[in-house]
């Protein structure tokens, strides 16, 4: 039985475009991110807190900040390390991100860790921002492929779901880095996560580099999972993982999702508006199809 209703978590702002080479100014991409808030969007990764030397697209993360949390959105903001959880601490941000690779030869290459030296940082943040009343999402990267290793096995996912879940988090978003998960894999990993962790928000996050993302979220559908991260024009990618692309496109999931019946709250229009203000500063072009039927220039 498929939900009435499904919440998606807008990641362009930060996956979106820490993947595009030319620095966008801080000022298109507020205008992009406050049209994006007015679609009706519940929930948003607004930037990161990371090194400005390995990802100089984030170095405006404390001005975005500053012009962008509202009320009415969930404005989540992503941190790797102790470092990042002292900076989040310096501003009024009150929802976070943390983000660790199953794999450690991607991990190391992401964040220059392992993944067990990774955890043995973040767990305690985790504990320490729960303590303080943050809400907090864990990013499980490479959970069925790493570019580097191949499969991963899906007893290794859970297991570092469950010390995520373990430490307090409040949410698991899954995520399928390269896109290569096949439609069975997603149904089959999110079956076990949902019925392992029944009282957890379980998210799955899909990147579209084989175009898989939409039958993805459909087998993710059928396992019950209900909340799903997708970026606007379907920017986005890691830019350390070798042949990573964008994710799914936000427009393509809810209008898929609004010719099912499934109701999003978000408002297609205001996705292409949004669209429209940061497209002149992309370095590729848009292959969202929803936008290029709709698209107004
Ligand atoms: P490092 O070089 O090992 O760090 O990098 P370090 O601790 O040795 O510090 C080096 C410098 O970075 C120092 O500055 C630190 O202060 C600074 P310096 O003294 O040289 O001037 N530094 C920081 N600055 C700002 N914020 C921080 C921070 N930490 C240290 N938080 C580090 C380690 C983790 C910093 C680096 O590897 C890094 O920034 N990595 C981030 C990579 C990234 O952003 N990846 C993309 C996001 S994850 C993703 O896209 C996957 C996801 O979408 C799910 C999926 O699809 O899989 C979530
Ligand atoms: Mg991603």
């Amino acid at each position: 039985l498929l939900p009435k209703k499904v919440t998606i978590i807008e990641v362009g702002p930060r996956d979106g475009l820490q993947n595009e080479k030319n620095f966008i100014p801080t000022a298109v991409k507020i205008d992009f991110i406050t049209r994006l808030q007015e679609s009706g969007l519940q929930e948003m990764e607004l930037t990161s807190f990371v090194s400005p030397k390995w990802v100089p697209q984030m170095s405006d993360a404390t001005d975005i900040i500053s012009s962008c949390l509202n009320m009415k959105t969930r404005n989540i903001v992503l941190i790797p390390n102790r470092k990042g959880m002292e900076r989040i601490l310096l501003t009024p941000c009150r929802a976070v991100a943390v983000f660790v690779g199953v794999s450690d030869e991607f991990n190391k290459r992401n964040i220059n860790k392992t993944t067990a030296d990774s955890m043995k940082e973040v767990l305690p943040a985790i504990i320490a921002l729960k303590g303080k009343g943050y809400f907090v999402r864990a990013c499980i990267s490479t959970a069925f492929y790493c570019p580097y290793k191949g499969k991963i096995a899906e007893a290794d996912t859970i297991k570092l779901c469950q010390q995520f879940i373990n430490a307090g988090a409040d949410e698991l978003s899954v995520a399928d880095t390269i896109g290569m998960a096949s439609p069975n894999e997603s149904f089959s990993l999110f079956s076990k996560l949902r019925e392992r962790f029944p009282h957890h928000m379980i998210t799955a996050h899909f990147h579209d580099t084989r175009k898989m993302g939409l039958a993805n979220i459909y087998a993710a559908l059928e396992a019950g999972i209900i909340r799903f991260d997708t970026s606007a024009a379907g920017l986005g990618g890691c830019p350390f993982a070798k042949g990573a692309t964008g994710n799914v496109a936000t427009e393509d999931v809810v209008y898929m999702l609004s010719r099912m019946g499934i109701e999003t709250g978000v408002d297609l229009e205001k996705i292409v508006s949004a669209i429209d203000v940061i497209r002149p500063h992309l370095s590729r072009p848009i292959e969202s199809a929803f936008y290029r039927l709709h698209s107004s220039t």
